[in-house]
């Protein structure tokens, strides 16, 4: 009870709301330190083509489908020999996942939490990737930095995304891409794509996945809920069930109903 109503807190507006997923995202690798526990995304599961294409992940490996969300955007991103920067990075898998595999030039994350930075620097050591304190908003590089941003289920948290997207068009070199996936109503969308236009991006694929996650979040719904009852505090079940997004949360219905679309899309900055 009390975890749903914080959770219906942290998703009102304002600065408020921004401070409070900071606090989130702050106590989630303080309660969860789990060195294993790499991901905090809904999970995508991929269509056959997709594996033909892209290739297959171990689909036995412990958050596979939430690994997989990253698999199947970067390899689309062919990061090789390219500069790469993955903005809200979180607990670090999905960078290190794309910098021991795809074999780009080099791999940057960043991340507003530092708690989120100091498990990367714990757990990832001896990777490629380098991991970064920094918001958003205020990205701490020089213009024309990177070939590639990648953002995975971040940036509806932002308090100013349009402020995001001139962050990124200006931290992308010429002919450089972002590459987005995201959760949010349609309405939500069209702004988004309002901004990337306003920034000088242009939109150059959009893609609606929401039911490669509906697919992942029912396929995985027992072994999230079995490590939620062994690992979560019984008092933070509640909102860690909403955030996991469980079939029956909040989330997973309006996700379902297509109320909230999660997306795939790809924006570029001109030559
Ligand atoms: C749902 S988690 C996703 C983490 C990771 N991308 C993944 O898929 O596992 C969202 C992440 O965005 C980060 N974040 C939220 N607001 C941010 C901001 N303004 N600047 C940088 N990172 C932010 C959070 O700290 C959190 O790690």
């Amino acid at each position: 009870m009390l975890g749903n109503f914080l959770f219906k807190i942290v998703r009102s507006s304002g600065g408020l709301r921004e401070r409070l997923w900071k606090l989130a995202y702050e106590t989630f690798p303080k309660v969860l330190p789990d060195s294993d526990w790499w991901f905090m995304n809904y999970g995508f599961e991929p269509t056959d083509a997709e594996r033909r294409e892209f290739g297959t992940l171990d689909e036995q490996q412990f958050q596979w489908r939430s690994r997989a969300m990253y698999h199947y955007l970067a390899a689309r991103a062919h990061v090789a020999g390219k500069d790469v920067l993955e903005v809200g990075s979180g607990r670090g898998g999905g960078l290190r996942h794309v910098a021991e595999t795809m074999h780009p030039a080099s791999a940057t994350g960043l991340d507003f939490a530092s708690s989120a930075i100091a498990f990367c620097e714990k757990n990832h050591t001896g990777t490629f990737a380098r991991y970064l304190e920094g918001n958003s908003m205020d990205m701490p590089f020089e213009p024309d930095s990177f070939d590639v941003v990648l953002n995975v289920e971040s940036c509806h948290a932002y308090r100013d995304q349009a402020l995001f997207i001139r962050e990124v068009a200006r931290v992308l070199r010429p002919g450089g891409k972002l590459h987005l996936v995201d959760v949010r109503a349609i309405w939500n969308w069209d702004l988004l794509y309002q901004w990337v236009s306003v920034a000088g991006l242009e939109l150059i694929e959009d893609v609606d996945i929401s039911s490669n996650v509906v697919t992942a979040i029912e396929l995985d719904e027992p072994t999230k809920k079995a490590l939620i009852k062994k690992r979560v505090p019984f008092w933070l079940r509640g909102m860690f069930t909403e955030f996991a997004g469980n079939v029956g949360s909040q989330l997973y219905e309006r996700l379902k109903n297509g109320e909230i679309q999660y997306r795939r899309i790809v924006a570029q900055r001109p030559a």
